[in-house]
């Protein structure tokens, strides 16, 4: 791993953990939360990320480890990935109360931390997990749209973004608490996530 990522990377942690100015910040500090930074390989090819993190996320620090982190675990098994293989995180770097939805002011604040993560890591192809982090990575790699679809007419299909680095594909998913609900969303995601399969050869 290259060591000016890794340093890039602990910048951005330091920076989220004293970023005071957050309207989530003191629910992050009354409640011992910590902030979510992400995790992975910051080499890798594929960048998975979601909305925002939850309790067990919030306690624990890390992304998408609750239940639908497990899902999402199987979901990357099936293509013969492990979390060690991506680097996985989310818009919002702080838990919402009650897991309600972010904000627009919380995810403009948060949205710079993220182009960075993006910037430092130059994924092949990010793949979006639920419409809030969909709406954000297409508009921020200027996908050529008009506007930004509804995530049911578009999920499982590949988009071209522009990143400052160069191309990157965008592969929409549902957000993969959607799964532990409906089956046949389950079954949705387990046929979007294989078009993420070309891209592993490169890995
Ligand atoms: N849901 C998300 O969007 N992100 C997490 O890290 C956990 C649950």
């Amino acid at each position: 791993m290259s060591d000016g990522r890794k340093q890039q990377m602990d910048a951005i942690e330091s920076a989220l953990v004293g970023l005071a100015d957050s309207p989530l910040y003191s629910y992050r500090q009354e409640h011992q939360y910590h902030a979510v930074v992400g995790e992975g390989s910051l080499n890798a090819q594929v960048m998975l990320i979601g909305e925002a993190p939850g309790e067990r996320e919030a306690k624990t620090g890390r992304p998408f480890v609750g239940a639908s982190g497990r899902f999402l675990d199987e979901l990357l098994a099936s293509i013969g990935l492990k979390r060690e293989d991506i680097y996985i995180t989310n818009v919002v770097k702080d838990r919402p109360p009650e897991n309600r939805d972010p904000t627009p002011e919380e995810i403009a604040l948060y949205a710079p931390f993220l182009a960075q993560q993006i910037e430092i890591i130059q994924p092949m192809v990010i793949a979006t997990l639920g419409r809030f982090a969909m709406s954000f990575v297409m508009e921020f790699l200027h996908v050529p749209l008009q506007k930004v679809p509804k995530i049911s007419d578009v999920h499982g299909q590949v988009f071209q973004g522009k990143a400052g680095y160069g191309p990157v594909a965008v592969v929409p998913l549902f957000h993969p608490a959607v799964a532990l609900y409906s089956v046949q969303r389950r079954d949705t995601l387990f046929a979007d996530v294989e078009t993420l399969r070309p891209y592993l050869q490169a890995e």
